[in-house]
């Protein structure tokens, strides 16, 4: 099997030839940050909201980085191939001391890692899938997209146990977001999204959804959904890079709306399709 190029401190090489060394903060501590950037027909998807993201993970966790974002598009550019839908992987970490401490080092160069990869059509978009809800038992640092991801790990596995695509999270009374998504449900017709605090990823998608709604006269809000809501939406959807908008018809073995993907839903999937193609033709 042919080794794709990545990208990996300055130098472009083969996947199998990029080695980072042991002592990698990123491989003891999880200590870095990282960003999903889907690219359609080798465009970026919303590149400079993504690397403000990045610039927000890399200041939260005090990791200095000398790249603006014009120089982190010239990184990026040449691991596009012919793919027409396909997303960036890139991970920068506070890179390798001499020894184990977990206070910050002095004088180490962080690790920059990116590669690309094809984004394929989540098998049962049509159908949608199941989700369950479990308690939200991850830092409290959610904002920051942390390659520490233990947390959101043991959760998505336990969903996918209990043959689920997706962990629905509550935290003090309210949902947060999935494992590796956020949640949108629709509540009396109104699309409703928990607000951005520190307990949730800022996600792209999201906010892709929430300006397609308001451009499209669709009633939304930014709010609290307590779980006993999430059991009486309409409709309940996932939304990531990758996923993109997911419908979600079983919630904890409950049928949600009429069991398939609703009609808010089908609006939106076709606002949403319709808008990657006109940013990337
Ligand atoms: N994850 N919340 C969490 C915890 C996530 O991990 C993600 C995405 C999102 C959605 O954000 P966006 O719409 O910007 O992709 C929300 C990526 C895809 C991942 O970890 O692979």
């Amino acid at each position: 099997m042919s080794s794709p190029t990545v990208y990996l401190n300055g130098s472009y090489l083969p996947l199998a030839e990029a080695k980072i060394p042991v002592l990698d903060r990123g491989f003891l501590f999880g200590d870095g940050v990282y960003e999903v950037i889907p690219a359609y027909n080798r465009r970026f998807f919303h590149l400079p909201e993504h690397l403000q993201r990045l610039d927000n993970s890399l200041d939260n966790i005090r990791l200095a980085v000398p790249y603006d974002h014009r120089q982190w598009q010239e990184i990026l550019t040449p691991l596009l191939d012919d793919t027409p839908d396909q997303y960036i992987y890139l991970q920068i970490t506070r890179g390798a001391a001499e020894k184990r401490d977990h206070a910050f080092p002095r004088n180490v160069t962080p690790t920059v890692f990116a590669m690309a990869a094809p984004i394929k059509p989540y098998p049962d978009v049509q159908r949608g899938v199941k989700a369950i809800t479990l308690d939200d038992s991850r830092w409290r640092l959610c904002h920051v997209k942390a390659i520490t991801l233990l947390g959101n790990i043991l959760l998505r596995q336990q969903a996918v146990e209990q043959d689920c695509a997706e962990a629905i999270l509550i935290r003090q009374g309210h949902i947060t977001e999935g494992a590796a998504s956020n949640v949108f449900a629709v509540l009396d017709g109104t699309l409703s999204t928990p607000p951005n605090s520190e307990q949730i990823l800022p996600g792209i998608t999201r906010d892709v959804i929430l300006q397609l709604a308001r451009d499209n006269q669709l009633p939304t809000a930014e709010q609290a959904i307590s779980p006993q809501q999430l059991q009486t939406a309409s409709e309940i959807w996932l939304s990531s890079s990758t996923r993109e908008i997911l419908p979600v018809v079983e919630l904890n073995g409950a049928v949600v709306g009429a069991g398939r993907p609703g009609p808010v839903w089908q609006t939106m999937q076709g606002l949403f399709q319709e808008y990657k193609r006109s940013v990337s033709a």
